[in-house]
Parts: C-alpha cells; structure tokens; sequence
C-alpha cells in the first residue's frame, strides 16, 4: 500500500463515489446504440487515481486508454494502488498524461469522458468550451464526449449528506458530502468531502471543489457551438431513492423533487440512431417494477 499521507484520502473517495464497472458497460452499449460498432479507445478526463482507465484496459485485450489528471498526486497513487494491477502489456495500452484537460491529444480516440461531475469544476463559458473544442479535435471521426453530471434544486442550497459504508459486515466510514456555499447568481458553489471513523476521527475537507451547476441545455448548446453535430440526454434511473447506474436516452425528463444525474452524449460525425417520430418521454422500466 502506498504510505504518502497525501495518499490516505484516496481508498475512501474511491468507494463513496466510483463505479468503474458501471461506466464500463455503459459507455460500451451507448456507443454501439450511436455509431453501430464496437468501442474500443478512450480519453478519460479528470482522471484522479486512473482506476477507470486501469479497468477499462483490463476489461479486454483490443481496449487502450488515455488518462488526463493535471494534480500529480492522485496520479502517483494511481501508478502504484491500480496499475501495478496490470501486467505489463495492458500498462502499454494505457497512456497517462499529466496535464490540462484543455489540450489535444493523439493517437484520437472514439470517447472523450469526464465522469463524476467533473466537467462542473470548469466554471466559465469560455473555459468549457476550451474543453469540449479540444475534447472534439481529439475524437476520431465517429466519436462521443461523455460527460456525467448531475444537479437540481438539491445542488443549489446548503446542505449535507450522509452514507455508511459497512467492510466485512462492520462500520467502515461516513462519507460526507457537504454543500458548505452556493451563488445564485454564478451558479457556483463550494462542495467539500469529509470522512468521519467509528472511532472518533474525522478527515475534514479531504476533498474541496468549486463547481458551477450548469444546466443541461447550457452543456448541450456549448457542445453544438464547440462542432458536435448532436447531443443526446441518458437519464439515471433513480429507484426509491437509490441511483441505479443504469440509463436511458431520453426527449422529455421526468418532473424532478430533488435532483437529476445524467450523461451529455455529444456526437461527433454521424449518428445512427434513427430520429424518433415523437420525442421520447422518459419511463421508468419493466425491471424496476414491483
Ligand atoms: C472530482 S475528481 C474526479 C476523479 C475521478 N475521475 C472520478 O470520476 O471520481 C476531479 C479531478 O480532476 C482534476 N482536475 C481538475 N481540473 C482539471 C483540469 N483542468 N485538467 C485536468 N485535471 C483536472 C482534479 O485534480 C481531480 O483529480
């Protein structure tokens, strides 16, 4: 186990918020629904500790990545907590780069995906569309930015959070997510991430953002004038409160209580996807039925 203090954060994060199995099948199905082939290439932006890519690689033999980070921190934990997992010839199908997400990068690749609301943490216009031109000029003809994100009257109040998480049956930690500020007018907040122990300890602010909320419709209109030909909207499922990591292409979202989670598909060349005669209203599935 790696032993820098600066390290120590990353396991807790790493269970409160990621799902790379989920993102894995997901991004698969959605690219075979939009361009009819298999994905095989991707750019994972905002990588943190590289667990998505390091799984993305090891989930079969044809799969390369690229991950993005700009803090060399998270990125050494990577190196030593998920890629010294690979044997040496998936280490070779991932690159890792440690720069702005805002650069252009090569060989190009069929996804460009920033998971995890991270996208938000770019707060001027002007920024994110930096971001989504160079996301678009490092997309292979037929390519897809995946953006995660999420918001809702929830994302813009102050509040806080809590989830327990249970190893080997026994109290384990308490993520805390705590929404300590929020300007109506910017639209951005400060979000910060605590940990709390069972035995007192508390890691306070392990992790602090700025973020903006930005609307669907700003994402989807930045990502048209940044030369994506389409968007499309994939809502989360969301079932008796419970985030499912399961979605479905949608016209008309449901009305919301609390907040929204969705991907921002933008299509770089053409989709097959065949326009619908009447805008598809979202529905909740046969599976989720009682
Ligand atoms: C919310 S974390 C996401 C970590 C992980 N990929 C996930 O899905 O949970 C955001 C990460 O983006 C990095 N970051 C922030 N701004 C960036 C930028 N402009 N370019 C590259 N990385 C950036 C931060 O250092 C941080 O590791």
């Amino acid at each position: 186990m790696p032993s820098n203090k600066l390290f120590a954060r990353y396991p807790f994060y790493e269970q409160a918020f990621q799902a790379p199995e989920y993102h894995i099948r997901n991004y698969t199905r959605i690219f075979k629904e939009v361009f009819k082939k298999p994905l095989r290439s991707l750019r994972e932006d905002f990588a943190g500790t590289l667990w998505f890519s390091t799984e993305w690689v090891r989930s079969a033999p044809d799969r390369s990545a690229i991950a993005v980070e700009i803090d060399p921190v998270p990125i050494e934990y990577g190196r030593q907590t998920h890629l010294a997992t690979l044997d040496a010839e998936q280490q070779k199908r991932l690159k890792i780069l440690e720069r702005d997400v805002r650069v252009v990068t090569n060989p190009k690749v069929q996804v460009v995906s920033a998971g995890n609301e991270s996208c938000l943490l770019l707060t001027k216009r002007e920024e994110l569309k930096d971001y989504f031109r160079a996301a678009y000029r490092s997309l292979t003809d037929d390519g897809l930015m995946i953006l995660e994100v999420e918001g809702g009257p929830a994302s813009a109040i102050i509040l806080q959070d809590r989830e327990h998480f249970l190893k080997d049956n026994k109290p384990w930690f308490t993520s805390v997510w705590d929404q300590q500020d929020f300007d109506p007018i910017t639209n951005v907040g400060r979000f910060a991430v605590h940990f709390e122990f069972p035995d007192g300890k508390v890691m306070k602010n392990a992790f602090v953002y700025q973020a903006r909320i930005w609307t669907i419709a700003d994402l989807k209109e930045l990502a048209e004038e940044a030369g994506f030909s389409d968007v499309y909207v994939y809502w989360e499922h969301c079932i008796d409160e419970v985030w499912m990591g399961d979605y479905m292409r949608i016209d008309i979202a449901p009305p919301v209580d609390e907040g929204w989670s969705c991907y921002v598909v933008a299509v770089k060349g053409k989709s097959r996807i065949k326009k619908s005669k009447r805008p598809i209203k979202y529905r909740i599935p046969a599976r989720y039925k009682k």
